[in-house]
């Protein structure tokens, strides 16, 4: 018994399903599709099928590794030309990934966390450095933890600092890998004609820009190579540790194209994750006195400059912030998963082997196994007997199965820090004029958020 995967109204002759497509929130579009069609749907574009999925139902079939797996679809096939073979961007089961796998799986153990935090705790207090120059001013969010976590990722990643916090414009390598992720992401929308809107000049550019990342990170090996200075971070890992299974080291081409992949994969989303956080504890001044109570306690002395590692894990109720701020905003807005053989999802939707699909969790986040107002932000929604009620596979923000996130623990650590060491310094002030625009660039952000940060 097979069911036909809905498709929108009006399709076209030819092109198929072109009409409603929104060039720039093509995800939260999806979201709206969702909500008239169904937990699952399908866009044909001539002849093309561009599958949704977004029902919990739908999901638990489509998340099991037995039957689907990672999909490296287009918009990640596309930033290939800048990642190669990337953790990210590399193809299911090659010996690419795994030997990546394995060589840099120790670089985000718990232990491992617990060498980092002095520099994520150190940059932290830069940025706050920063901030009290400039008390009084509302401060653009999105550019200041974009600032914070570029600097944590490169100097834990790499060693390296981009001197954020001491300039005014961004730093010349920043700005290429923007302009190279927004055009990929430009030039991976799946219509016919939108590619002849990337002109000539773009392209050169792309690869100017490509060529100039390579070769500052090639700049940043050769001085690894050449120092004598002893370091422990992914670089360090990436040169001196072989592969346990082969004995191999990466070589330098992919050593390189890891560097790039965590400096795209390790900023952004957590960039703008820590963004909603501070927009929706703004907006909600009863959940953010709650995190203020729980900093407080554990922090008393104000004095005393940081929180220590064990501290930072014992956050409870900051951690529900973060979760739920992932659930509502999932920086990340969804995973793309393929059949590995002909199989049927939720008991009727037919996938034949290669046949992918979506996975938007900007709306799987919202499904009503999660109650009858999604919309609300509600951290005990997270309290361990609300997550013992739910089914596991409805919340995703950092992908699923073998090719998830190898980050997660690190962006939590990063994001608990930063939040409570802002609400324990900062009263966090919202402009009353605005209201919540979510941006698209790969991943979401909240656009044009201003907060003003008053010395408490
Ligand atoms: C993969 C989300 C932070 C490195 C993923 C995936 C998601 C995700 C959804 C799966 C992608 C897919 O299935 O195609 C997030 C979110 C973050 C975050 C929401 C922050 C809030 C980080 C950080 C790093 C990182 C801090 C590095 C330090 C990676 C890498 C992969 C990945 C390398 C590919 C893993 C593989 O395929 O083996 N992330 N991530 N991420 N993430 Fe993250």
């Amino acid at each position: 018994e097979h069911t036909t995967i809905p498709h929108p109204p009006k399709r076209l002759p030819i092109v198929g399903d072109v009409l409603g497509m929104d060039r720039a929130k093509p995800n939260q579009k999806t979201l709206v599709m969702h909500e008239r069609l169904g937990p699952i749907y399908r866009r044909t574009i001539v002849g093309m099928h561009l599958t949704f999925a977004s029902g919990a139902e739908v999901v638990a079939d489509i998340n099991d590794e037995t039957r689907f797996r990672k999909h490296v679809g287009r918009p990640i096939a596309q930033l290939r030309e800048l990642a190669g073979d990337g953790l990210f961007t590399a193809f299911n089961g090659t010996d690419a990934w795994t030997a990546a796998h394995n060589v840099l799986m120790p670089g985000f153990t718990k232990e491992a966390m617990r060498g980092y935090h002095d520099t994520m705790s150190s940059t932290i207090a830069e940025l706050i450095g920063s901030w009290d120059q400039r008390q009084g001013q509302p401060v653009d969010v999105t550019a200041e933890m974009s600032k914070l976590t570029i600097e944590v990722i490169g100097k834990c990643g790499f060693g390296r600092s981009f001197g954020s916090f001491d300039r005014d414009g961004v730093d010349p390598f920043i700005a290429a890998i923007q302009r190279a992720l927004d055009y990929s992401q430009r030039s991976s929308i799946p219509l016919p004609f939108v590619g002849k809107l990337l002109g000539r000049a773009e392209a050169r550019q792309n690869v100017e820009d490509i060529t100039y990342l390579r070769s500052v990170v090639d700049d940043v090996i050769d001085a690894r190579l050449q120092g004598s200075e002893t370091h422990t971070d992914l670089l360090d890992l990436m040169l001196n540790n072989p592969d346990p299974d082969t004995g191999k080291g990466l070589d330098r081409e992919n050593i390189r194209d890891q560097v790039i992949t965590f400096l795209i994969a390790g900023h952004e989303t957590t960039s703008n994750a820590l963004s909603f956080a501070l927009h929706l504890l703004a907006t909600h001044p009863e959940v953010a006195a709650k995190v203020r109570a729980e900093i407080d306690a554990v922090w008393p002395d104000r004095s005393r400059p940081e929180l220590s590692f064990d501290q930072v894990a014992k956050l409870r109720y900051t951690r529900r912030v973060i979760d739920e701020t992932l659930r509502l905003w999932p920086a990340a807005p969804g995973y793309f998963r393929e059949a590995i053989e002909d199989t049927t999802v939720a008991g009727g939707y037919e996938f034949k082997a290669g046949d992918w699909a979506f996975v938007l969790l900007l709306r799987l986040h919202r499904d009503p196994v999660w109650g009858a107002d999604p919309e609300r932000f509600d951290p005990d929604r997270f309290l361990p007997e609300n997550i013992k009620a739910r089914p596991g596979h409805v919340y995703r923000p950092f992908g699923t199965g073998i090719r998830s996130c190898i980050g997660r623990q690190f962006a939590l650590h990063e994001m608990l820090l930063a939040l409570a060491t802002i609400l324990h310094q900062y009263d966090v002030v919202a402009d009353p004029d605005y209201t919540l625009e979510v941006a698209e660039l790969l991943t979401l952000r909240p656009a044009g958020l201003k907060l003003e940060f008053r010395r408490r």
